[in-house]
């Protein structure tokens, strides 16, 4: 019988490159048909191993999701970034591999983020979607999140509606 090991801990400098690997294929697969393809190409290229090893030596909260020895998933949170919406804390980024979805990990994964945002201070937190991203706005709502705030981003040629979702402690 073998034991496959699931752990959630912070992200280490070693763990760049499988870090990118599975941002890689998390926001291809997330984005397929809803971001431009060369902006997407774009966003991907951008987040290459040397950007994530900066992001963990300066010290920014990455989560890991690890399973076995494979990275699963991931999330980076800090303080929220829009002076306008009163909640301290911001969930930037959560994003599973396609295989580890709908399998409770991304509650796991937020639960971690949310208590580490508190931990550090930070009352109530923020998390924004693209608003045709349905699995994650189907995702944050299923958490209890309310819709507070919407606005727009631009890929390309392409302007895309974004919500936020909050938690207020
Ligand atoms: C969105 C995402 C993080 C959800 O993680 P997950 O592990 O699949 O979700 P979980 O299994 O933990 O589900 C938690 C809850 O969300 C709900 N949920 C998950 N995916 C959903 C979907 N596609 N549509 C509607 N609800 C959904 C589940 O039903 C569950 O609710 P319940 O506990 O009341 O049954 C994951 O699917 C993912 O990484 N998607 C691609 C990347 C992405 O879009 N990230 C968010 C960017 S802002």
């Amino acid at each position: 019988m073998s034991t496959v090991l699931i752990d959630i801990r912070r992200a280490q400098p070693e763990d760049a490159v499988a870090l990118a690997e599975a941002h890689d294929e998390a926001w291809r697969t997330a984005y397929l048909g809803l971001i431009p393809g060369p902006e997407l190409d774009k966003l991907v290229a951008r987040r290459g191993p040397s950007w994530w090893d900066a992001a963990i030596r300066r010290g920014s909260r990455i989560a890991l999701l690890v399973f076995g020895e494979e990275i699963a998933g991931y999330s980076n949170y800090g303080r929220n970034r829009a002076k306008s919406l009163a909640y301290g804390g911001e969930v930037y980024e959560l994003y599973l591999r396609p295989e580890y979805q709908g399998l409770g990990f991304g509650r796991k994964l937020f639960a971690m983020a949310k208590r580490d945002l508190v931990q550090a201070g930070h009352s109530g937190l923020v998390v924004w979607a693209l608003s045709d991203n349905d699995a994650a706005v189907g995702f944050y709502r299923a958490l209890g999140g309310r819709a507070v705030a919407r606005s727009t981003e631009r890929f390309g040629a392409k302007v895309l509606d974004k919500v936020a979702f909050a938690w207020p402690r």
